[in-house]
């Protein structure tokens, strides 16, 4: 039996590199995804591409700053799809910036997505699951969120947030059947790499290679379906070895 036989699965930065790839495997394993993203060209197109195999999926351009935008998310979902079962709550920016020369604003907005957005999609998912009988959110953290790195200050500061406020939030909901964990992935090959940093990462690596999207997917897979059904408030670090260093 497929592992997410007829769930629904609300996808954060579901157009491209990780959520993408949850998507593609979410749907193998039988869930109809909702992709929500701000890139509308690659959201349109790669829902597109999931009817074309039969998929049950839908994209929705929001913004998951925006608290209307990320309500209206979960609106059009109950009304397309009846309910949903499962947030990926993955969407996130990341810039490699010396800290003595961020800008304010800069720190903010990286605070803004990888942290407030976070909040703001997990809080809206359990409002739902409040409504019904529970569900499962996956909150897209980072190893950066464990160690630091020089240049990353904000992104590593709103990425140890998420690591905790998934603890928080899984023990606030532990009895109302709502289990809340979160990835954390190491390199991995997606859009958010440039290319020119791609070999340095590969060498800081221990296993020597960056991680594939698809590997995360899978990471994601166990944490949203019930092989991991007495797991919450934790994390699955999944790095090629980097933080056992
Ligand atoms: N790739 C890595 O090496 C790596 C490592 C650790 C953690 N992560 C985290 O994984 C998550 C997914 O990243 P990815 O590697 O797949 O990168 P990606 O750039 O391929 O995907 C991120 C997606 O999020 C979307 N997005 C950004 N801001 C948004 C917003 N405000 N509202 C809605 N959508 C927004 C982007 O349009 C993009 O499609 C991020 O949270 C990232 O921080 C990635």
């Amino acid at each position: 039996m497929a592992k997410l036989q007829n769930k629904v699965a609300v996808i954060t930065g579901g157009a491209s590199g990780i959520g993408a790839a949850t998507a593609r495997l979410f749907v193998k394993e039988g869930a109809k995804v909702v992709l929500v993203d701000l890139n509308e060209e690659k959201g349109n197109a790669f829902e597109a591409e999931l009817k074309e195999q039969n998929a049950e999926a839908l994209f929705i351009k929001a913004n998951i700053t925006s608290e209307e935008e990320v309500a209206n998310v979960f609106k059009q979902t109950i009304e397309t799809f009846g309910k949903v079962d499962v947030v990926f709550n993955n969407a996130g920016i990341g810039r490699v910036h010396s800290s003595h020369d961020l800008e304010y604003s800069e720190w903010r907005n990286t605070v803004n997505v990888d942290l407030d957005g976070v909040f703001l999609v997990a809080r809206e998912a359990i409002r739902e699951f409040l409504k019904a009988d529970g569900g499962v959110i996956v909150n897209t953290a980072s190893m950066y969120g464990w160690v630091g790195s020089p240049g990353s200050a904000a992104y590593n500061a709103a990425k140890g947030g998420v690591i905790n406020l998934t603890r928080s939030l899984a023990l606030e909901y532990a009895e109302q059947n709502i289990r809340i964990n979160a990835l954390c992935p190491g390199f991995i090959d997606t859009p958010i790499i440039p290319e020119e940093s791609k070999e340095a990462l590969r060498s800081m690596t221990p296993m020597k290679r960056l991680g594939k999207d698809e590997e995360m997917a899978k990471a994601v897979l166990f944490m949203s379906c019930d092989d991991s059904s007495f797991m919450t408030g934790n994390t699955l670090t999944v790095d090629g070895g980097y933080t056992a260093q």
